[in-house]
């Protein structure tokens, strides 16, 4: 049967960090059938990701048996699970979360600034991947979620190649507490990357469309570095970065 047609899933999760930790919740709460692991071992992943009914396990039994597989660890990371993620079934769809910054991920092996991001993990992997979940913050991503029908439900944007993927992408992002948007083709993905206007900017489906049309190809980058200085600053000045709604200011501020 396809993955699309199925509602209760098994789903892998490689990455107990915020991102990780959070999808691993809510999708358990949903009633898939959920595993996640870290890099130190399962002994080591906390109630927060556990607390609704994700088994934590190994990497590589995160990707056995799978039907979805969701990558989210640090950009500079995942080279060292790309073996697991090619070895996770052919049919198993693989969805990505990760975000490119070249101060922190200097050390990304071969990594070409300009390819979008997914495009070149599909690459490392071996295999399509959907882009989900990279352009929230993990603030808004623990606090935002709320119903379908709550009037100005933040957006997620959703990019794949195929329409399986993207299909089950978008699905999963409904079942974690937003709006899923059709961003277009992993090709494309550039226009949810860190320095593009829907970037972390929490916009509604409704206003979505038109940012990710606005995105100019050249200047994404140069956003994404400049929104990086201002919250570095604020930073060595005493602010809080983990102030969600500072980000969003920020990042609506440089990038609209
Ligand atoms: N934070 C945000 O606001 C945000 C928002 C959207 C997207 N993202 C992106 O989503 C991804 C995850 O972000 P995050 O903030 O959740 O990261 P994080 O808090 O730093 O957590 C990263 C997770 O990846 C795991 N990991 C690293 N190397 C691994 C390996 N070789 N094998 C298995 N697990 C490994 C870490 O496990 P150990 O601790 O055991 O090493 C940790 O559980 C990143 O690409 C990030 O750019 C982040």
């Amino acid at each position: 049967m396809s993955v699309a047609r199925k509602g209760h899933l098994r789903i892998g999760i490689i990455g107990a960090g915020s991102i990780g930790s959070t999808i691993a919740r809510r999708l358990a709460r949903h009633g898939h059938d959920v595993v996640i692991a870290n890099s130190r071992g399962p002994e080591t992943i906390g109630e927060a990701a556990l607390r609704t009914g994700a088994q934590a396990v190994t990497a590589a039994d995160a990707v056995r048996g799978v039907e979805v597989l969701i990558v989210s660890v640090p950009m500079n990371r995942n080279a060292d699970i790309a073996e697991y993620v090619r070895s996770a079934p052919d049919g198993a769809v693989v969805i990505d979360t990760s975000n490119y910054y070249p101060a922190r991920d200097g050390s990304v092996r071969d990594f070409e600034e300009g390819v979008p991001e997914s495009v070149w993990l599909s690459k490392l992997f071996g295999r399509p991947v959907a882009k989900a979940w990279n352009a929230i913050t993990s603030q808004s991503f623990d606090a935002k979620a709320s119903a379908p029908d709550k009037p100005a439900r933040v957006a997620i944007p959703v990019a794949a190649d195929r329409d399986e993927d993207r299909a089950i992408a978008m699905q999963l992002v409904e079942q974690t507490g937003f709006d899923a948007v059709d961003a277009g083709v992993l090709a494309e993905s550039w226009r949810q990357q860190p320095g593009s206007p829907v970037y972390c900017t929490d916009r509604t489906r409704a206003e979505m469309p038109d940012w990710l049309a606005a995105a100019e190809k050249e200047r994404v980058p140069q956003r994404r570095d400049l929104a990086m200085e201002v919250i570095g600053d604020y930073v060595r000045a005493g602010g809080d970065p983990t102030d969600g709604r500072f980000l969003v200011a920020v990042n609506r501020a440089s990038y609209s």
